[in-house]
């Protein structure tokens, strides 16, 4: 089965054409279109993600997304296509809070008629709202074009899936032995899940304030580096290493090491480094050196805390995702401190390129639910819940 997958939660804007061979969770995924628009550099000067900015370039970069996919997947018919008046009526009616997207998708089918497709895959939360509602609205209309089936799957659990996607061996997802934890990392979420079955999820322990990923893009922003943090941050602590720098600060806070629950909290990291840079002018040696000593308190709190997960669970499998488990430091700090403590666990990181957000995992998501998915009449009730839990 051929599955158009959607993403637009955040500042990334994505659509994929993915085979689907087999079952899920036993299935071949062959990737035969993947287009991706990063709008981070847009939201640089605010320093994270603007809401009215990221929806309003989701409705603008979305068809030529749709387009670029259908291009690398040989599948860009250029007859135009015969779309009756009642159908027009339809999408005119589906996209209305959308007029720039509508009027490029009105041009598109001029010249352009789309495949059929066994299933149209958008994620519909969690998220921004605002941007989610456009990617929706996008997948209804391409559901009413091409009569195919409509899912809105859920975010966080196309990370957990990305990250067991063996996009370099075999194309299928990993076996997984269980229980399992995910623990997803991302700008949005900290989170751990216990996952006790395939589409089974608990959230198990969260962050009470930030995300770890907005902890990077603020301690970034708070040393005058630009947004994403992350990268840049994980960059500088590795020259930090490297060079075996002194600490620039070394009595950062591990916020909630020790408490007995699975909750995280960063807003106290990062006040303490809003504090240690105040009033300083931080030369690119401090930087580094901060950098890598915020990164190790980071590395402290998620591994004692998934451990902690790990052990009361009696969980046979770790699955990391989200846009943090891009740190490759944070990940070989995962793998060797749960090689020492617990040999048996398999842990499962994602394939380059599935750590941030795309639609291969949205496409795997769609798969795994595609029992419940709506016809294209139902499919106009499908809404878009930022707060969507597993
Ligand atoms: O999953 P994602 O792409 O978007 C959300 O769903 O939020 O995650 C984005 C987050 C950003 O906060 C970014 O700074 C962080 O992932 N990130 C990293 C790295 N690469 C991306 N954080 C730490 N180290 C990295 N290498
Ligand atoms: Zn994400």
């Amino acid at each position: 089965m051929i599955i158009l997958s959607i993403e637009t939660s955040c500042d990334e804007t994505a659509v994929s054409i993915i085979e689907a061979t087999g079952e899920f969770p036993v299935a071949t995924y062959e990737i035969l279109g993947n287009a991706l628009f990063s709008q981070a550099s847009m939201h640089a000067e605010y320093g994270g993600v603007f809401p009215a900015v990221a929806k309003r370039e989701h409705a603008k970069t979305l068809v030529p997304m749709l387009e670029a996919a259908l291009i690398e997947a040989d599948m860009l018919e250029t007859s135009s296509s015969d779309i009756s008046d009642t159908l027009t009526a339809k999408i005119t009616h589906t996209l209305e809070r959308e007029p720039d997207m509508h009027a490029a998708l009105t041009e598109f089918l001029k010249e352009h008629s789309l495949p059929t497709f066994d299933l149209i895959a958008v994620t519909n939360g969690p998220g921004l709202a605002p941007a989610l509602w456009v990617g929706v609205s996008f997948a209804k209309a391409l559901s009413q074009i091409t009569g195919a089936p409509m899912i809105g799957t859920n975010h966080m659990e196309g990370h957990i899936l990305a990250s067991i996607f063996d996009v370099e061996e075999d194309d299928q997802l990993s076996p997984i032995v269980f229980p399992a934890i995910a623990l997803l990392i991302s700008g949005g979420h900290t989170e751990l899940v216990l996952m006790s079955d395939w589409n089974t999820y608990k959230k198990i322990g969260q962050t009470r304030d930030d995300a770890v990923g907005e902890a990077f893009d603020k301690v970034a922003r708070l040393m005058g580096l630009s947004y994403p943090g992350g990268p840049i941050i994980s960059k500088l602590a590795a020259e930090a290493r490297s060079e075996q720098l002194p600490p620039f600060k070394d009595d950062l806070p591990r916020p909630m090491l020790h408490s007995k629950d699975l909750d995280f909290s960063f807003s106290g990291l990062k006040t303490a480094v809003r504090y240690a840079v105040a009033d300083t002018n931080l030369s690119e040696t401090n930087k580094k050196a901060l950098s890598r000593d915020f990164e190790d308190c980071v590395r402290d709190v998620l591994i004692t805390k998934t451990k902690a997960a790990v052990e009361q669970y009696g969980a046979q499998t770790l699955i990391i995702g989200g846009g943090v488990s891009a740190n490759q430091y944070l990940m070989r700090a995962f793998k060797s401190s749960f090689i020492e403590d617990s040999p048996e666990l398999v842990v499962y990181t994602p394939n380059s390129g599935l750590s941030t957000d795309n639609s291969i995992m949205i496409a795997l998501a769609g798969h795994a639910h595609m029992t419940n998915a709506s016809n294209p009449a139902a499919a106009k009730y499908i809404v878009a819940d930022g707060n969507k839990s597993l």
